[in-house]
């Protein structure tokens, strides 16, 4: 297991455990930490509704496909730290990162 970070649309910081070692991209962890991630074309790089900033560990991880990169500059709040978060393997390298949410929807904070 490693230790990734997010920090909801308001702020809220939570540590999230994973399993490095079963193939889920991040999208997928996220989904199933109850954030409110649309993921609309299931983990294709062709919706935006994954996006998150990365504010910790973007150097450990692959670099940005053709098809996320083009994904990414039609998001209007795109940063150079943004990713999809569908396209980021979770792997050992991504150990101790820090993800931002960029596309919750709202939702009720339990
Ligand atoms: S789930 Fe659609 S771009 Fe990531």
């Amino acid at each position: 297991m490693i230790n990734i970070t997010v920090l909801n649309k308001v702020g809220e910081e939570k540590v999230l455990e994973v399993p490095e070692d079963m193939g889920l991209n991040l999208m997928e962890i996220l989904k199933a930490n109850e954030y409110n991630v649309l993921a609309t074309c299931g983990g294709m790089a062709m919706c935006g509704t994954c996006h998150v900033q990365v504010l910790e560990g973007m150097d450990n991880m692959a670099s940005h496909s053709d098809a996320e990169l083009d994904m990414l500059d039609t998001l209007p709040d795109a940063t150079p730290t943004s990713r999809l978060a569908c396209q980021l393997r979770v792997d050992e390298h991504m150990s101790g990162a820090v993800f931002k949410l960029m596309a919750e929807e709202d939702m009720e904070i339990a």
